[in-house]
């Protein structure tokens, strides 16, 4: 029987070149979408899934993670001082256990095998699972929660997989597909970034995985592959044929963080379902694209030059 999975590593020692200058100090995954950091969504997601232990594979200049997920003495007690109460509990409720939270510090961003790598003393000999906080899901149920449930009957390697844009293969690890239920496909390759011509499908994998600790070994071995980096698409793809490897269709909407018009689309979708910035979210939007269509240009113009 396969173990039950306790552990989730959120590599988060990327630079996050394509948000400069944001990212410069400040890091990407604390980026809010809305106004909770990406990195929140994914560890409320794993908590959601029975996740105990929160492991962090942080880098430079990514202290502001380690005090998001701490007590903020001053801020409590203002916040209690000025009888806001509510918030307080609110900021109390989702902060892990005490000793659930684990960090490493990856020393150089070598790339998202080589975060994963550095996990490995705090992981042990156990399955367990991966989320990049910037590709944030919308779903009904947790996704790393349906991966959990599948290698409960699989075993293997399990990853997130979504239908994609013929054109976008070269964005994504591509998945070259086995027996496939419509659901749950059997992965009988990856290949990372190809030439849309070359890609085997347009099934790319997203940013959730249950690994088995084997994969530190495969990680090890490996060189730097595509875009100089050691890729964790590599060591799974490794391991194929030594133990399954199977993806779980995604349910739900999928947002790509790590890119500006991802990140923008997630913010205003998300606001567009909160009961308290739907309306005016929704006026924003309908006069800015008014005033972008023109009916308004003049106003706008007089504005601008005032
Ligand atoms: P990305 O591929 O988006 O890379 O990483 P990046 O460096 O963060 O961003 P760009 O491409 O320069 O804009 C996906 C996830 O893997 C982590 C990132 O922090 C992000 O959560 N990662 C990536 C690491 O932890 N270490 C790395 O060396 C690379």
């Amino acid at each position: 029987m396969e173990r039950r999975i306790r552990k989730a590593v959120f590599p988060v020692g990327g630079l996050g070149t394509r948000f400069l200058p944001a990212t410069k100090a400040m890091p990407k995954e604390m980026l809010p979408v809305v106004d909770k950091p990406l990195i929140q969504y994914a560890v409320e997601e794993a908590a959601a899934a029975g996740i105990e232990e929160f492991i962090f594979v942080t880098g430079r200049g990514k202290q502001a993670i380690e005090d998001h997920f701490d007590h903020s003495e001053e801020l409590e007690r203002a916040l209690l001082a000025r009888g806001r109460v509510r918030e307080l509990e609110a900021l109390k409720r989702w902060l892990p256990a005490p000793g659930a939270i684990a960090y490493t510090r990856q020393q150089e961003p070598l790339g998202l095998g080589h975060a994963v790598l550095c996990a490995r003393h705090l992981v042990g000999e156990e399955p367990f699972t991966v989320l990049l906080a910037d590709d944030l899901i919308l779903s009904r149920t947790p996704t790393i929660g349906e991966l959990v449930a599948l290698h409960a009957k699989t075993g293997g390697n399990v990853v997130s997989v979504m239908e994609i844009a013929p054109a976008q293969a070269s964005r994504y690890g591509i998945v070259a597909p086995g027996e496939d239920d419509g659901r749950v496909v059997e992965v009988s390759a990856l290949v990372e970034k190809p030439d849309p011509a070359d890609a085997p499908s347009n099934l790319a994998v997203v940013g959730r995985y249950v690994l088995q600790p084997e994969i530190f070994a495969h990680l090890e071995g490996l060189r730097a592959g595509h875009g100089g980096e050691i890729q964790l698409t590599d060591a799974l793809t490794k391991m194929i044929g030594e133990r399954p490897l199977h993806g779980v269709r995604l349910e739900g909407q999928r947002f790509d963080c790590g890119d500006r018009i991802g990140f923008l689309k997630a913010n205003l979708c998300f606001a567009l379902m909160r009961e308290d910035l739907r309306e005016e979210t929704r006026r924003i939007l309908e006069e800015s694209l008014a005033g972008a269509s023109g009916t308004d240009a003049k106003p706008s113009a007089k504005r601008a030059t005032a």
